[in-house]
């Protein structure tokens, strides 16, 4: 079993804490990124989140969103836990982050994605 619940860091060098989860399958946390695409001082973030079938998947989906304390933007990364042989467990994930425009004109520019692998810490 994939358990969410932890500390977790990325490749960029981002922290993030999963707290418990409820019965229902929701969880919330803490994001600390390592990077922005603001000049701001970057401030610690909750996030939000929901994994499916919770307790009887060996390699559970979750989604989460991460309401920035520093930025117009958000972010909502979807994913899937996996572990290997050794009981690794690794968040494989697909990121949108999606910028406050000024002008409905540049909308085209305002969501980037990506990828991130995410590694248990604690
Ligand atoms: C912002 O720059 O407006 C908010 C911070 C965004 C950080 C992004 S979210 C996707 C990527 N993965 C990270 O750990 N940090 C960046």
């Amino acid at each position: 079993q994939c358990d969410l619940q932890g500390l977790w860091r990325n490749e960029l060098g981002s922290n993030m804490t999963i707290l418990a989860m409820n019965t229902a399958g929701t969880f919330s946390g803490s994001y600390h990124t390592a990077v922005a695409a603001t000049k701001k001082q970057i401030l610690v973030s909750p996030l939000q989140g929901v994994q499916q079938h919770p307790s009887t998947k060996r390699h559970p989906t979750f989604s989460f969103t991460v309401q920035w304390q520093f930025s117009d933007s958000t972010t909502a990364f979807v994913g899937q836990c996996f572990v290997d042989h050794h009981g690794k467990e690794t968040l494989e994930t697909m990121w949108l982050l999606r910028e406050e425009v000024l002008s409905h004109k540049d909308t085209w520019k305002a969501t980037r994605v990506g990828t991130s692998t995410f590694t248990r810490i604690k």
